[in-house]
């Protein structure tokens, strides 16, 4: 069965979560869908056992850190999984210089890490596309090796702009990253894609063999629709 992440990323209110709750209740199986919503709602699905992850963790453990979220805070309400490395993360809060600590912090707490990696547009335009791809993963796992770490590949000139790689393109940097990790830590992981995954593309995704699931924004955010997407993804 496929993984499939609903990263929520900064949306919802209350009474949104609520409403959400309300339209998927009974609706599916629920071990292959991980719900990634605002820390503030992890809670709300934890309690209606879904799997449950968070968007981020903090850096450290506990302490000095304002405004951060301690890992140990969040398995308190329920998380299974987090997300480490959003490109999004990575933008705005320097994500790329504390991967290691949160890799290290996730699997020390038993909490699986959804590493996610990509290259921008200009990368990909220029051919360092697996160059990106194996530096983001080395800084990840040099000391950090498990093989329950899910790896999320998204590029990130596909997040929220609709474009999406060719299934071919996909079909080799997903092997691509199989067999680096394979090769240089000896284990074996999950890879998922994420980037504008959608109703119109997900049949043709849904072809690529060596894909193991998705990790979806935008379209996640309406739950009938997200429903249908899950449907389609069986
Ligand atoms: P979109 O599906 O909105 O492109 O977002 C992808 C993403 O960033 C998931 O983490």
């Amino acid at each position: 069965m496929k993984i499939i992440g609903a990263n929520f990323k900064m949306n919802f209110k209350k009474d949104d979560i609520n409403n959400y709750l309300e339209v998927i209740k009974n609706k599916f199986p629920i071990d292959n869908i991980i719900f990634f919503p605002s820390d503030l709602y992890i809670e709300n699905f934890a309690k209606n056992n879904y799997l449950v992850g968070s968007q981020n963790i903090s850096f450290q453990e506990f302490g000095a850190v304002t405004g951060d979220t301690s890992i140990l805070q969040l398995k308190e309400l329920g998380i299974k999984y987090t997300l480490i490395g959003h490109s999004e993360r990575r933008k705005y809060f320097n994500d790329d210089n504390y991967i290691a600590d949160k890799m290290k912090l996730a699997l020390k707490n038993d909490i699986i890490p959804v590493l996610c990696i990509g290259e921008s547009l200009r990368e990909y335009e220029n051919n360092l596309t697996k160059d990106k791809l194996k530096e983001q993963i080395d800084i990840a796992l040099k000391d950090n090796r498990s093989d329950k770490i899910i790896i999320a590949y998204e590029p990130i000139w596909s997040i929220g702009t609709g474009k999406i790689p060719t299934n071919d393109i996909l079909t080799e940097i997903i092997s691509f990253i199989k067999n680096y990790i394979n090769e240089n830590y000896q284990i074996n992981l999950k890879v998922i894609y994420g980037g504008s995954v959608n109703l119109d593309n997900i049949l043709e995704l849904n072809k690529i063999n060596n894909l193991d699931g998705y990790l979806i924004g935008g379209a996640t955010l309406n739950p009938n629709k997200f429903l249908e997407l899950i449907d389609k993804i069986k």
